[in-house]
């Protein structure tokens, strides 16, 4: 039966009930392939919550790349993991602002019609990790809507209840969807992996992109001085008002990305492009960066271990050009510089991230706003790189511009790009 797209913000039920089925975009194993036609609206049941489990009416939602990765199939099939195997679906999108619309049972911090923006970390509170070391350790931690299925491409999604956040008041449904994983990874990666401090230099990889624009502004309120990796001039501008002290378009740089498989000759002509662009670097901070923000893997990594200083640190999240990584390991051990990974955030460091968005200190960065008919094409545009900032999809919101309920700035919004 086709869906009547133009039915999704209405709901059929009172707050505390729940239709029998919504609308939903989906991937399943069977059609894996480029976003545009592995994720598919269909009709599919609501969930019940179970214990400490709430289902959110979504009133928007937030684009992501991991959704990018499950439609792909790549480097893995998400149907591996946590609940897909019994539900055999995958409904997308960790990021939402919404409604609570029905608690489960032992839930008691949250309420019917409470305004929440969800955080994307699941893990069972039976592990003892999630009570002294970190949820993130715990064997049961899953992020939502990656590893498992019930994400914000659908009228109602499930989450355990710590995976609420207050939505900041003075931000619409859109803004409020918009930032949560990349920021909060973000957050972590900087705040607590690194220990950024005032002073520091850090060099931003894809700093326009969904990690970078809130990579920026964290260095820039925390008085670090910061380098952005772009590929045009537009973004480059962008990320100047974020905050950052400059920026460098790595077209001038082609040369240095590593491919893999180069001949000696090969890797030699791409090194010396890789120490020109540390020499561009260094042009911009004034030395060269403590930190070096990665996520984008094979093309950047020799660059990146080559260009951080002695005992400078990088840290890395992602790997969207290629998650095989091979550099010059002498420029690591005789500089003492280290690695250090980094996934997603727990709930304390998504509070307090949250709460710098609820005191304006940190913006969404929003590029588009679409509607629920375009959540394919969204995740398209991602994989073919011609965003800026975020992708947030009106669910609930019938329009921009909804869901507001105190003054104050909103996302700040991105204007060129595709
Ligand atoms: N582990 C985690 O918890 C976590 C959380 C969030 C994201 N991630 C991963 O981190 C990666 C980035 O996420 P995102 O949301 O920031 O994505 P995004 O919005 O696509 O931004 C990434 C940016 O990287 C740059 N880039 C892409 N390919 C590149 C290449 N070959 N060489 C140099 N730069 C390149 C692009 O900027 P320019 O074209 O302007 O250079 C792009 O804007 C993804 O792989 C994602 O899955 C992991």
């Amino acid at each position: 039966m086709a869906i009547d797209v133009s039915a999704v913000a209405t709901v059929s039920t009172e707050p505390g009930e729940l239709p029998r089925t919504m609308a939903a975009w989906v991937i399943r194993e069977d059609r894996f392939g480029e976003p545009i036609d592995a994720i598919q609206l269909e009709e599919v049941e609501v969930p019940e919550p179970a214990a400490f489990e709430v289902i959110v009416r979504v009133m928007a939602a937030g684009v992501n790349f991991n959704n990018v990765w499950a439609a792909l199939g790549e480097p893995i099939s998400v149907f591996r993991y946590g609940d897909h195997p019994i539900y055999k679906h995958h409904i997308g999108g960790s990021d939402a602002s919404g409604i609570v619309w029905k608690v489960g049972e032992g839930v008691t911090r949250w309420k019917v019609g409470d305004e929440v923006v969800v955080h994307c970390n699941q893990a069972s509170y039976e592990d003892p990790e999630v009570h002294g070391l970190d949820p993130l350790a715990a064997p049961s931690q899953r992020i939502w809507a990656y590893e498992t299925t019930w994400g914000s491409f659908a009228q109602f999604c499930k989450v355990q209840a710590q995976q609420l956040l207050p939505k900041p008041k003075h931000l619409s449904w859109e803004d409020a969807a918009s930032y949560g994983l990349t920021y909060f990874t973000a957050y972590r990666m900087l705040m607590d992996r690194v220990q950024l401090q005032a002073g520091h230099k850090v060099l931003i990889w894809g700093a326009a992109g969904g990690l970078g624009v809130f990579a920026t502004q964290l260095c820039h309120i925390s008085g670090a001085d910061c380098v952005g990796v772009v590929s045009s001039d537009e973004k480059g501008e962008l990320i100047k008002t974020l905050g950052a002290t400059g920026y460098i378009n790595r077209n001038d740089f082609s040369g240095m990305m590593r491919r893999g498989g180069e001949s000696p000759e090969e890797e030699k002509t791409r090194f010396k492009e890789s120490r020109r662009f540390s020499q561009a670097v260094e042009e911009v901070l004034g030395g060269a960066p403590d930190i070096v923000f990665e996520h984008v893997g094979q093309a950047t990594f020799p660059t990146s271990v080559l260009t951080v200083k002695p005992f400078g640190k990088v840290v890395i999240c992602g790997a969207t050009s290629g998650y095989q990584l091979d550099f010059d390991v002498r420029y690591l051990w005789m500089r003492q510089k280290e690695i250090i990974g980094s996934h997603f955030a727990n709930a304390w460091e998504a509070t307090k991230a949250n709460a710098l968005i609820e005191e304006s200190k940190i913006r969404p960065v929003l590029w588009r706003v679409l509607g629920f008919d375009k959540v394919a094409e969204a995740h398209q545009l991602l994989r073919e790189n011609k965003h800026l900032g975020k992708i947030a999809i009106l669910v609930g919101a019938t329009e921009e511009g909804q869901g507001k309920t105190a003054q104050g700035p909103g996302a700040i919004r991105a204007e060129v790009g595709a």
